[in-house]
């Protein structure tokens, strides 16, 4: 892969594709973490000389009235506080975006409009259409890929594109690739400590990461699944269809999975402790409890690598956030490496105050796939 420093951007229109898909609430960017740290690669093009024409993609569009509330055009606003020479094409194709192209000068910046609103034509984008692919190589010379939380995806804006224009990677790219290293090779006992809401969409993930770490400790819906194999977990959010794959993974790894041992639930508006074995049907599992705080130490106090991604419950409710906030403190106090990755996770540190990480990854899905096979997939020939 080359890099961006090996390229001279002068006179050059160059594509480059970032991931600014960034969490919105209520009109409002939740966090800028991901345009914070794409600003690095924008500013060396553009004082280089290059034209940047940026693609990225924004949430998913389905139908048409996804768009509406998917318009990166509220990313503009905030990047026009860094930059007076960043323009937006809202066309992602034709001549509007061709015109705006042609209209920029050496070091002139121009966000295009989220690149998934071309799935509402059989999926061009994400299904890697060949012409969408050829079309947008088509606009620039160059193309700088620094979109790593995209790195997992094979899409027309950053897998297609690559095949028809000179390519290398940003200056994101770069420091992820450096950042995780310790957990793409890790010391053991290799810990990783795994929440969230769904187990649906971690299950392959968590298969591949199995084998390669010492000590699965889970947290949030995630746990929620794992405990309605042996337990009544009453109303708590789980995945039906998934116990059964589950169920298998226990026994095949029933030293390395660790579930907890109490929980903290709603029950009937009364938020209390309970054991496992004491729930309901009307239970409700909103974090992890004291004992498996207590557990939980044990292994990450004798880790010598920690990943974490997710939380170990809903967090962003005081009754409920103990659970993480008391595991983020034992992680940062342990002598283990420690790397973070994902929104919630970061979005988790950052409520907390939680110093100590060695690395925080911006991406979710591509940081646990990265670590699962050690290869960036949008990049696979
Ligand atoms: C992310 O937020 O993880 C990336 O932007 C990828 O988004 P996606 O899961 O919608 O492809």
């Amino acid at each position: 892969m080359k890099k961006i420093t090996d390229f001279v951007f002068k006179d050059k229109k160059v594509i480059l594709r970032l991931d600014l898909n960034v969490p919105i609430k209520d009109g409002e960017i939740l966090s800028k973490e991901k345009i914070n740290s794409s600003l690095k690669t924008i500013n060396y093009i553009s004082n280089s000389g290059g034209r940047v024409i940026i693609l990225s993609h924004l949430g998913k569009i389905k139908e048409e009235k996804d768009k509406e509330k998917n318009s990166l055009f509220i990313v503009y606003k905030e990047m026009l506080k860094e930059f007076n020479n960043i323009y937006f094409s809202s066309a992602t194709h034709g001549t509007v975006l061709e015109e705006k192209i042609n209209n920029l000068n050496d070091g002139d910046i121009l966000l295009v409009e989220n690149t998934r609103f071309e799935d509402l034509d059989n999926k061009k984008e994400s299904n890697c259409d060949e012409e969408l692919s050829k079309y947008w190589a088509s606009l620039g010379n160059i193309f700088i890929n620094d979109a790593f939380g995209m790195t997992h995806r094979k899409h027309a804006s950053n897998y297609g594109i690559a095949k028809y224009l000179p390519s290398g990677i940003g200056f994101l790219i770069e420091k992820e690739i450096k950042g995780l290293e310790p957990v793409i090779n890790p010391i053991h006992p290799f810990v990783i400590i795994m929440g969230g809401a769904k187990v649906n969409d971690k299950l392959d993930i968590i298969k591949g990461l199995l084998p390669k770490c010492d000590y699965l400790l889970v947290g949030g819906g995630i746990a929620n699944s794992f405990l309605a194999c042996n337990n009544n977990v009453g109303k708590s959010l789980i995945d039906e269809d998934k116990i059964e794959e589950l169920k298998n993974l226990l026994s095949e790894y029933k030293e390395k999975i660790i579930i907890p041992m109490d929980v903290v639930i709603e029950e009937n508006d009364n938020v209390r402790n309970s054991k496992i074995d004491n729930l309901t049907n009307d239970s409700i599992i909103y974090d992890i409890g004291t004992e498996t705080i207590n557990n939980y130490a044990k292994y990450i106090n004798d880790a010598k690598t920690i990943f974490l991604n997710g939380t170990m419950g809903l967090y962003e409710d005081d009754k409920y956030s103990v659970g993480t906030k008391e595991i983020l403190n034992l992680v940062s106090k342990s002598s283990a490496v420690k790397i973070a990755g994902g929104g919630d996770a970061l979005a988790s540190i950052e409520k907390f105050n939680i110093k100590g990480f060695d690395y925080k990854s911006t991406g979710g899905g591509a940081t646990l796939e990265y670590i699962k096979s050690g290869k960036l997939k949008c990049f696979e020939k």
